[in-house]
């Protein structure tokens, strides 16, 4: 299963330039809810997501970072063909995690199963926003809630 997992607030924000994990909140139920979920998973960032992490890899998880750059590391996957790792993952029938940002969302948007939506309450400020999917195929098929948040759950149907 092919899913990306994101965090929103009401107009599908989804990114802060400047605060400590470029998110434009602070919810450590969400963040426990994206760790529970993801663990001994494969996830996969944007260079610029990476960055804003701290360019570290996430514990007990695979880490793929996408880069059209020559970057290298031992410590993650480096990878410059989004297509090629999500089909990878298809054929082997194993899951993938897309984390963002915004550019790696709307490349993945086409070629996902799943979109987990984190609905963070209310209107933030930020400049970085999810894409628009209403068009994509997706069906809202389940709505979650957590004390903090809604998780959206969508499936390509
Ligand atoms: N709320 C959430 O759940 C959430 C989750 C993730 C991220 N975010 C936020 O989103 C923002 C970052 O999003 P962004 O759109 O600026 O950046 P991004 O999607 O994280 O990274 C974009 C970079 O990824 C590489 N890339 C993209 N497409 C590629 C491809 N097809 N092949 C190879 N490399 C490719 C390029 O890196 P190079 O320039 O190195 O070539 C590109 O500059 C941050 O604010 C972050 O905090 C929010």
């Amino acid at each position: 299963m092919i899913t990306i997992i994101v965090a929103a607030d009401q107009d599908l924000l989804i990114g802060k330039k400047g605060t400590k994990n470029g998110m434009p909140w602070s919810n450590s139920e969400d963040l426990k809810h994206f760790k529970k979920t993801t663990l001994n998973h494969t996830v996969l960032f944007g260079m610029n997501t990476f960055k804003a992490m701290g360019s570290r890899p996430l514990p007990k998880r695979k880490t793929i970072i996408l880069t059209r750059s020559d970057f290298t590391s031992d410590e993650v996957e480096v990878r410059h063909q989004l297509e090629d790792v999500i089909q990878e993952y298809k054929d082997r029938g194993e899951d993938l995690f897309i984390c963002g940002g915004a550019n790696i969302y709307k490349q993945a948007l086409p070629l996902a199963d799943e979109i987990l939506l984190s609905r963070i309450p209310g209107k933030h400020t930020g400049e970085t926003y999810f894409p628009s999917f209403d068009d994509m195929g997706y069906t809202c098929v389940e709505k979650r809630p957590f004390e903090t948040f809604t998780l959206e759950v969508y499936r390509r149907v």
